[in-house]
């Protein structure tokens, strides 16, 4: 495949912004008017563009049901117009007030014990209760009347992370609410008893209302229920959203209208489906700061964000200029990091760097999270790095719609994670998650920029598809692997992948169900390791926590394990299929061994891999029409170089030959292409 530059178009993701979207969460309630000034001269200073008010101030603007204050809003409204800031109004449905908990507890959510949440935090309700629908409609339209037209306001950003912390609720909204959306689903009770496999310890249903969430019971409940709740309660907290957006689309026409997602580290909702529903893509993301590669899992996430926006650009919502508050030692980025950060996630395609917050709270929960202004003040290093951030992305302004290409694609379904993480999988160390760090690891390391895809997705222009941990397919699922395959692309699967169809159902079929033909062998037996134990392969490499009894159909053997339970057997195999192969590692390798066993598998999906590359010298490039944008990130303590040419497009001075990335630094070379 050749490297063509998909179209661009050179305008701002939220319209009105003609230059990357920089600034963040704007909480002025939490101060004195005196200190609103100097916020507005610092944002002007360092040439903050957008900020996100409102989202948690809910009692402030309706202090007593349907009496409304807008008075200190159209203020901050005012003054940030007048200053040529643009303004993200929160809707504040993430934070209902005490008088709506005193008037309606029944909207509570309730825990998979029973225990229903008490207030005093934020982030909950039922997202089935009646009297929050009502609520949130009321505030939603009033804030929309009043703003909608605002010359000021440029997006919509509809309650805050959904689905965190709380997600499923088992009140009595809920389980009405589920009863009604699997009569949706299956139809007849029938339909339904058959797809939860209730032959099995007598669960049968006669009447829909003998159905329950399934809360905690004597021991594990049935799986296929429980998915389904999964399922359901991605779809309940989606229609809330919807909810808003519709008044809002309604009130404010041409508003684009978002909601912040937690790409990869959201569990509980089908981003694939929500997607579609927002008219920008927006994330929130924060470094696992103990993790040596929080930086890795940050492009993972980003690549994440960028598949969900279908390529286009999209908006970092969040995230930190330093230290979080929440993870159990919050380690402070040192100098470069937020630089660093940010340009990865630019360089995947954010075309807006938003921080969560403007501004460090001195009281609350938050009060020891880092900020663009921290408590020291502008006389401080964050604040002075933040500044040199806007700088560098003001410069960046040509590149705005830029896009990013990738060749590789893994395959990620929500469904699946929620069906492999319940009860009495045959081995406690699965981890979907871990395999598919593995694997966005390794190509990370090679410089390869990935993209993720739902397995029903078009593949078709992709070279190299990757399922790491695919357990649940459904039957388009592997009839899209097999064409992807069969029509010449490169597919390489981890194991327990293709296991159980949509209703977490063993399919009478061989396993893998959806791929054994792909693959070209059957599983005769699952045969996972001890705890700490090892199985060698005879290539050199050790495998963890899985290995399969195999049996090669038309696959070849690759390597065979030379110790463990499958001593003997395959361990990695490749088959043809069509113009294509496809690769199956029954065995969980690290980065390492996987570069190791799947470098030829690069080569089928003719990916050429420079191994002498620095792999901690992160490499993206962003297309234009005509233009290419090189980001290079220097994720090591030395200074590290490279041949480019081409132009600096931060400094604009010419670069030729020999170029220089300083330690921890970062250099966006700008060329021509074709
Ligand atoms: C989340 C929330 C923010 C804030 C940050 C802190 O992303 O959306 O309101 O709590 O975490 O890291």
């Amino acid at each position: 495949m050749t490297l063509t530059a998909p179209a661009t178009t050179r305008a701002g993701i939220v319209p009105g912004l003609d230059r990357i979207a920089f600034g963040g969460d704007y909480n002025p309630e939490q101060w004195p008017r005196e200190v609103w000034d100097d916020d507005i001269k610092l944002m002007t200073e360092i040439g903050v563009n957008l900020v996100s008010v409102g989202i948690f101030s809910w009692v402030l603007l309706e202090p007593r049901e349907g009496q409304f204050d807008f008075a200190w809003l159209d203020d901050v409204f005012d003054r940030l117009h007048a200053a040529g800031i643009g303004v993200s109004l929160g809707t504040p449905t993430a934070s209902p007030p005490a008088w709506f908990w005193k008037q309606h507890p029944d909207a509570r959510p309730v825990t998979r014990d029973g225990i229903p949440l008490g207030f005093g935090s934020r982030g909950m309700m039922s997202p089935s209760a009646p009297a929050y629908a009502a609520a949130c409609e009321r505030i939603v339209t009033a804030l929309a009347e009043r703003y909608g037209t605002h010359p000021a306001l440029r997006l919509w950003h509809v309650h805050n992370e959904y689905g965190a912390p709380v997600s499923e609720s088992y009140d009595t909204h809920s389980v009405d609410a589920f009863r009604v959306w699997l009569a949706k689903r299956y139809g007849t009770l029938e339909h339904l008893n058959d797809a939860w496999g209730t032959a099995f310890w007598g669960q049968r249903y006669g009447e829909w209302d003998e159905i329950d969430a399934p809360r905690r019971a004597a021991t594990t409940v049935n799986p296929a229920q429980r998915l389904d709740f999964a399922r359901f309660t991605s779809d309940a907290l989606l229609a809330c959203f919807v909810r808003e957006r519709d008044i809002l689309h309604r009130l404010s026409p041409g508003i684009p209208v978002t909601t912040n997602f937690m790409a990869t580290s959201c569990p509980a909702m089908d981003y694939w489906k929500w997607a579609r529903e927002v008219d920008i893509v927006s994330n929130d993301h924060y470094l696992t700061g103990e993790r040596r590669d929080a930086h890795v899992l940050l492009a993972m996430d980003a690549d994440m964000t960028r598949s969900l926006a279908a390529g286009k650009p999209w908006l970092l919502m969040e995230h930190s200029t330093s230290a979080v508050n929440w993870q159990d030692r919050n380690i402070a980025k040192r100098p470069g990091e937020l630089e660093r950060n940010s340009l990865s996630h630019w360089a995947r395609g954010a075309d807006g760097i938003l921080f969560f917050q403007w501004r460090a709270s001195r009281s609350g929960a938050e009060k020891f999270h880092s900020a663009i202004v921290p408590h020291q003040g502008a006389q401080s290093r964050i604040f002075t790095e933040a500044a040199e951030l806007g700088r560098h992305l003001g410069d960046l302004r040509d590149a705005l719609g830029t896009r990013v290409h990738a060749r590789a694609a893994i395959l990620w379904d929500w469904e699946s994670f929620w069906a492999q993480d319940l009860e009495w999988r045959p081995s406690k160390d699965l981890s979907h998650r871990r395999q598919i760090e593995n694997y966005y690891t390794w190509l990370w390391q090679l410089g390869l920029t990935v993209d993720f895809a739902h397995p029903e997705a078009d593949l078709a222009s992709y070279d190299l598809v990757l399922a790491p941990s695919l357990y649940l397919m459904s039957e388009a699922a592997a009839a899209n692997v097999e064409s992807f395959v069969r029509a010449g692309g490169t597919l390489i699967a981890g194991y327990f992948s293709g296991i159980v169809g949509v209703h977490d159902n063993v399919p009478a079929a061989p396993l893998p169900h959806g791929l054994s033909a792909v693959l070209g062998l059957s599983i005769d037996e699952f045969a996972p390791l001890r705890s700490g134990e090892t199985a060698d392969l005879s290539n050199g490499l050790s495998g963890t926590v899985w290995t399969d009894l195999l049996t090669a159909t038309s696959a070849r053997t690759i390597a065979t394990y030379t110790t463990g339970p499958a001593a003997g057997g395959a361990a990695i195999t490749r088959n043809t299929l069509g113009a294509g192969s496809a690769w199956y590692v029954s065995t969980e390798l690290d980065p390492d061994g996987l570069a190791s066993a799947l470098a030829p598998a690069l080569e089928d999906a003719r990916i050429r891999a420079d191994s002498a590359r620095e792999p901690q010298l992160e490499h993206i490039t962003r297309l234009g029409d005509d233009v290419a944008y090189e980001v290079y990130l220097n994720h090591t303590d030395r200074t590290l170089r490279l041949q480019t040419d081409g132009t600096d497009a931060v400094s604009g001075e010419p670069v030729g030959g020999e170029t220089e990335i300083a330690a921890g630094g970062t250099r966006i070379i700008r060329h021509p292409i074709q």
